[in-house]
């Protein structure tokens, strides 16, 4: 089925002016941009974002990173785009992620990992929602 979901492209991978790379793989694997945005997130919204994990031990340094620089938000759409896209992103952990994805080739470390994707349509709606409203969503 088409499904949309939610992707940002991380503190790492704008300081490095790498989106347009990061955005070709995410574009040759078949998903479109449907809605983009460069912001910079403060501590206090990156925290809410993250809230899923504000009891696991990495929680801070995740936060504080992902408000350390500009991120580019988007939704992507796609057949099974929420499965697409994480197999496009590769394993969180760069160390383990499949040669060609996203985070094999660009991937600093499991922190700037370099790209975030929704895992779920459950999560994707609410992320979609915590970023984009229907109007600044053009498919
Ligand atoms: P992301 O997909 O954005 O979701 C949460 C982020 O926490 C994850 O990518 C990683 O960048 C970061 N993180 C740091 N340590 C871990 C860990 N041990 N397990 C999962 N995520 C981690």
């Amino acid at each position: 089925a088409t499904e949309r979901t939610l992707s940002i492209i991380k503190p790492d991978a704008t300081a490095r002016n790498i989106t347009g790379k990061i955005i070709d793989k995410l574009e040759t694997a078949g998903l479109r941009i449907v809605a983009q945005k460069r912001i910079k997130l403060s501590e206090e919204r990156a925290g809410e974002f993250y809230a899923v994990h504000k009891d696991r031990p990495f929680y801070n340094d995740l936060v504080s990173f992902m408000a350390s620089g500009p991120v580019v938000v988007q939704v992507l759409e796609g057949e099974n785009a929420i499965a697409k896209n994480r197999e496009v992103m590769g394993a969180t952990n760069p160390k383990e992620a499949a040669p060609g994805t996203i985070r094999a080739e660009f991937a600093e470390s499991i922190d700037a990992n370099s790209v975030h994707g929704s895992d779920a349509p459950e999560t994707a709606k609410e992320e979609i929602a915590f970023f984009f409203s229907d109007d600044e969503i053009v498919g």
